[in-house]
């Protein structure tokens, strides 16, 4: 079985090719330098010579902020690609699994979104992404599209990483307490992309437990503590996000329902707060 992923100098990206190399299959795995998802030609000749099962696309524009300006690049990357990933399979044997997030949703309900929810997006980024989902599924129906929410891992930048490193180098921190979704441990969302890799439509994939940016560095303090991990901070503010000035706004709930998946799999995400062992185990880059 030939599986290419797409996107794989990225967070998720080398976090699935990891986990790729110990199954039984060929792994081809291509970055920016390589191919450009943006140029159909480029797509369609390294298709053409791979002639893959499956393609994992895990090649995004994810700067959420710069978005806002690099409209064009942003739109490329994450609305038109997708749909040239949808062409170039349609007619033959080889799965689509395509990355979305939680950032197509907003809401202040405070209920997780299901698939079918309807989406309202409140940045670029999320627009964009939103345009890819449809463009792939428009492409070619029988694609996999997982919705996942604030991955974190090692390498990378993520959230919880960049706390961890504050948490050492800063005596005081302040943290948005009305910003809630739920993290994601890379390795975890990997394994429920490779699971779901044989069905159509979309999947929403978390890990369990949804938290506040503000809950979330209070764990990761405590965790620091209690493992004896070094930690200058003596205190964490809850503060508004209003305080925080972002070219992109942020949705205040983007929790995401994964109950689809779990029927489907027969599988139940971990709580976030469980992987945090193995996160802080893994060697840095
Ligand atoms: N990280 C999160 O919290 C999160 C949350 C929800 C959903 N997601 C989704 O998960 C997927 C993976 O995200 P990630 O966190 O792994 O992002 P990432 O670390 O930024 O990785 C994305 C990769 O795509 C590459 N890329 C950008 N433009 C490209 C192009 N034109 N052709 C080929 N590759 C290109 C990037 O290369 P350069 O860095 O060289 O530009 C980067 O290596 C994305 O679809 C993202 O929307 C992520």
């Amino acid at each position: 079985m030939k599986v290419w992923v797409l996107g794989s100098a990225g967070l998720v990206g080398r976090c699935l090719v990891e986990f790729l190399r110990t199954m039984d299959v060929q792994v081809i795995a291509s970055d920016k330098k390589i191919v450009d998802i943006t140029c159909f030609s480029e797509l369609e000749k390294m298709f053409n010579e791979i002639k893959p099962d499956y393609i994992f696309n895990c090649a995004a524009y994810t700067a959420v902020d710069d978005a806002e300006s690099s409209r064009e690049l942003a739109l490329a990357v994450n609305g038109i690609a997708p749909g040239y990933l949808g062409k170039l399979t349609l007619s033959t044997h080889c799965r689509v699994i395509h990355l979305s997030t939680d950032y197509v949703f907003s809401s202040e309900n405070h209920i997780p979104f299901k698939e079918e929810d309807p989406t309202s997006p409140i940045n670029y980024y999320g627009f964009t992404k939103l345009v890819g989902e449809k463009n792939l599924l428009k492409e070619n129906p029988n694609s996999c599209i997982v919705r996942t929410s604030w991955v974190f891992g090692p390498g990378g930048k993520n959230f919880i990483c960049s706390i961890a490193n504050l948490l050492s180098s800063k005596e005081e921190l302040q943290i948005a307490g009305d910003q809630i979704g739920r993290p994601t441990y890379c390795k975890d969302l990997v394994e429920a992309l490779w699971d779901l890799k044989d069905f159509s439509g979309i999947f929403h994939f978390a890990s369990s437990g949804s938290a506040s940016r503000y809950d979330i560095a209070v764990k990761i303090f405590e965790y620091m503590k209690q493992n004896h991990i070094p930690v200058l901070c003596k205190q964490i503010h809850n503060v508004s996000s209003k305080s925080f000035i972002t070219k992109a706004p942020r949705p205040l709930y983007s929790v995401l329902d994964t109950t689809k998946y779990e029927n489907y799999v027969h599988k139940v995400s971990r709580n976030w707060t469980e992987t945090l062992k193995e996160l802080f185990n893994e060697p840095k880059d």
